[in-house]
């Protein structure tokens, strides 16, 4: 039996890398591979899971959003980002879930202690991965969100689609073209692409800041943006997306096998991902 990441490009992916090793320490007698598709192929790839042809699928882009419409039941988290990364076969209903977020908020809390509760976060982007976080430090009951997105328009939807369900969320929409965090905020992310490419980076005013500031890219590949260099300069405590990479993978394959992963297979996977690119 197979599982597979499917997306497009997953030339790169380091998924089968994270689950294969996982796989055999546990002696579970499959394989992970990587699947570069087209998207008319997603419904057959579904199909496959129903018949327990295949025992789990990992979504990657572009096709996050697309594969839900194949799918019998999706968890509240995927419904309430509106995307999914993790398909299996559960009490014989295809099953859809995200685990992006609570990838990334454990991710943080085991790495740095960080408490959710009660701070403030600064929120760079409104894409995929942003509705992935943002749902996730909703549910950890944060104080306040700021959210700057470089097409203006998709922060406030961002920030529509969570004050629709909650009117009482405290949002706030930054602009893009004038970042200058203030010093109530506790940790920024970056959840954009900016960054992927070298020698992009982004003009962030971080003079209001207090020191304890946390800063996280979710890039990996650099694995210290220009971004990150940049607050970690500045003395910051910085994390980059290598550790939530891994946490969204353990909880897909807590998901898929029933296997609580411990902090030493994660750790012992880290160093294997770090060593690979
Ligand atoms: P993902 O699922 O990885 O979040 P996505 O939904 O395509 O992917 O979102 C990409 C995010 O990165 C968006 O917030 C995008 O900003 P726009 O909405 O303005 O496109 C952001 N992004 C990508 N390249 C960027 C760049 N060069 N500068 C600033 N933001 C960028």
């Amino acid at each position: 039996m197979t599982l597979f990441v499917i997306g497009k490009p997953v030339k790169h992916s380091l998924s089968p890398l994270i689950h294969n090793y996982w796989i055999k320490k546990y002696q579970l007698g499959l394989e992970y591979k990587k699947m570069e598709v087209e998207k008319d192929l997603l419904a057959s790839l579904v199909e496959k899971i129903r018949k327990g042809k295949i025992t789990g699928l990992n979504i990657t882009l572009p096709y996050k959003k697309d594969i839900i419409q194949y799918i019998d039941e999706i968890s509240h988290t995927a419904k309430d980002i509106g995307a999914i990364n993790t398909v299996f076969l559960r009490k014989k209903k295809v099953y859809g879930e995200n685990t992006d977020g609570v990838g990334f908020t454990r991710a943080l809390e085991k790495k740095t202690k960080f408490k959710f509760s009660n701070k403030s976060i600064f929120v760079l982007g409104a894409g995929g991965a942003s509705y992935g976080i943002i749902s996730n430090l909703i549910k950890k009951k944060v104080r306040k969100i700021y959210v700057a997105n470089r097409t203006s328009h998709k922060t406030k939807q961002l920030i529509n689609f969570f004050q629709n369900k909650n009117k009482n969320l405290n949002l706030e929409f930054v602009d893009w073209k004038n970042l200058v965090p203030t010093s109530d905020v506790d940790l920024i992310i970056n959840t954009t692409s900016l960054g992927m490419n070298e020698n992009e980076s982004l003009e962030i005013d971080t003079h209001n800041l207090r020191e304890k500031v946390i800063f996280v890219d979710i890039i990996y590949n650099p694995k210290e943006t220009k971004l990150l260099k940049l607050f970690k300069k500045e003395g910051f405590i910085c994390m980059n997306g290598l550790s939530m990479l891994i946490e969204q993978a353990a909880v897909s394959f807590e998901l898929w096998f029933n296997i609580s992963l411990n902090n030493k297979d994660i750790e012992e996977v880290k160093k294997i991902c770090e060593a690979s690119y």
